[in-house]
């Protein structure tokens, strides 16, 4: 029997092209349900000429038939939702019909960004390149027991809880030689926007999701970031502070793991990191230039350059092991399209043997291990069936392939919802 939930995720750094690939598979389901992160994530949506970032907000939310979910793994900033959902609003999208929000979701305060903020500067060498965003204070919070949820704005003492909390914030940040006195415009924009998200649908959505399960409602589960991101399994401490695997989604929307059925991985044709952190095949050269460019590789949350490299098997599944992903998707191989060769690692040189895992020293030195296959030199990105695409291009599907333990089963060749294939 099928299984009520599928997740999409991300198999690399994140910008894998997840917000498109849960667009178009949207349709299919009835809720879609965002687990993790909050806005460090940026999730492109492109149809009818126009372009969509979604920061908080699930990529269903296009679809007139479903119901989105910001699930209690999410951290909400309150500020940047109310501008998100004034943004669709403002495109006539009916958002407060078609968004829940969970009560368990915890609170990103001003505070939590000022602390990002002061945290990263004062790791000097050693910085994260966080999005700043007050991801990982708010989740240092909800794990310390200290934060604020959702739930709370409906309590009439919100107000006081919030002040002991902001209070406690002010004293580390004093610590760091932060002017405080900058805050305080920043608490009425935040409780101007705490009116606003008052006034949509807040609940347990783990008693809602569950309920839709038994009704025989499908439903979609959407992560950010990227697996090799992940807080337990990513190059830490090079990682965002959230669980960005298959087991992040049970945790983060209350649903258990025998409800799990289909889980779809999403990566590039090559690899993108934003931010500090290893990156084995990266391409710190023209050609890494090259590919940014014609890959727009600028991130959709901050503008900030993508790092470039090739496709990295070994990290590649080693993502596809934790997550047991079962459906395999392609992204963004039509920016390969000019090069003349293209480069696979399938393995790393450490201390003179072969290996095909990443080390646990991230210091270590690892040299990658290439394979080379033709460029198609072609035009991919208007081809609406397999059948249409070059050779050299299906050459390059099935090397890949044959290093992966399952096939790929869709291949996207261009930004839009209509560029896509399946295998
Ligand atoms: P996400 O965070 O995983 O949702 O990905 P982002 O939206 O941050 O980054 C992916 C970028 O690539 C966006 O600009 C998408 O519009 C774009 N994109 C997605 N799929 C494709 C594709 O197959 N080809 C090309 N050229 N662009 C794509
Ligand atoms: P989507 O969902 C790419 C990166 C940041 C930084 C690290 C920690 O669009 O794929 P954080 O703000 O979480 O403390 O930053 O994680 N990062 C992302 N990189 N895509 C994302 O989201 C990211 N969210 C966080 O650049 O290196
Ligand atoms: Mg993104």
């Amino acid at each position: 029997m099928k299984k009520p939930v599928d997740i999409v995720l991300g198999l690399q750094w994140g910008d894998e092209g997840k917000g498109k690939i849960v667009d178009v598979i949207a349709p299919n389901y009835d809720i879609i349900a965002r687990f993790q992160g909050g806005p460090n994530a940026g999730h492109t949506i492109e149809f009818n000429n126009q372009k969509y970032v979604l920061h908080t907000i699930p990529s269903g939310i296009f679809h007139e038939k479903v119901t989105c979910i910001i699930g209690n793994g999410v951290v909400i900033d309150v500020i940047t939702l109310q501008q998100e959902i004034q943004k669709l609003s403002d495109l006539g999208i009916p958002v407060h019909k078609r968004l829940i929000i969970s009560n368990k979701a915890h609170i990103i305060l001003p505070t939590h960004k000022s602390l990002d903020s002061v945290y990263e500067q004062a790791k000097g060498e050693q910085k994260i390149g966080s999005t700043l965003r007050g991801i990982s204070p708010t989740y240092q919070d909800k794990i310390g027991r200290n934060g604020l949820r959702m739930g709370d704005i409906l309590l009439p003492d919100f107000k006081q809880r919030y002040t002991t909390v902001t209070e406690y914030h002010c004293r580390i940040l004093e610590q760091y030689g932060y002017h405080t006195d900058k805050l305080k415009e920043l608490h009425k924009v935040f409780f101007d926007a705490i009116d606003f998200i008052q006034k949509f649908d807040i609940q347990d959505t783990a008693i809602y999701l569950n309920e839709a399960i038994q009704q025989g409602k499908k439903i979609l589960a959407e992560g950010a970031q990227g697996s090799l991101l992940d807080v337990d399994f990513g190059s830490y401490p090079y990682v965002t502070s959230s669980n960005t695997t298959a087991a992040g989604a049970c945790t983060g929307l209350g649903i258990a793991p025998s409800a799990v059925g289909e889980v779809f991985g999403v990566f590039k044709a090559y690899c993108t990191r934003v931010g500090s952190g290893p990156f084995p095949t990266e391409l710190d050269n023209e050609l890494g230039e090259h590919i940014r460019i014609k890959g727009n590789e600028f991130g959709a949350t901050t503008g900030r350059k993508r790092r470039t490299g090739w496709l990295d098997i070994p990290a590649l599944n080693y993502a596809v092991m934790l997550s047991g992903v079962t459906q395999l998707v392609q992204t963004k191989a039509d920016v390969l399209s000019d090069l003349d060769e293209i480069q696979i690692c399938i393995g790393y040189l450490y201390e003179g043997k072969k290996i095909n895992y990443l080390p646990y020293n991230l210091q270590d030195k690892i040299i990658p291990e290439y394979i080379t296959v033709p460029g198609w030199k072609q035009d991919i990105s208007q081809c609406k069936d397999v059948k249409e695409l070059p050779k050299a291009f299906i050459h390059f599907i099935d090397t890949i392939t044959q290093y992966l333990p399952i096939s790929i089963k869709y291949i996207s060749v261009g930004p839009d919802r209509n560029q896509i294939l399946a295998l």
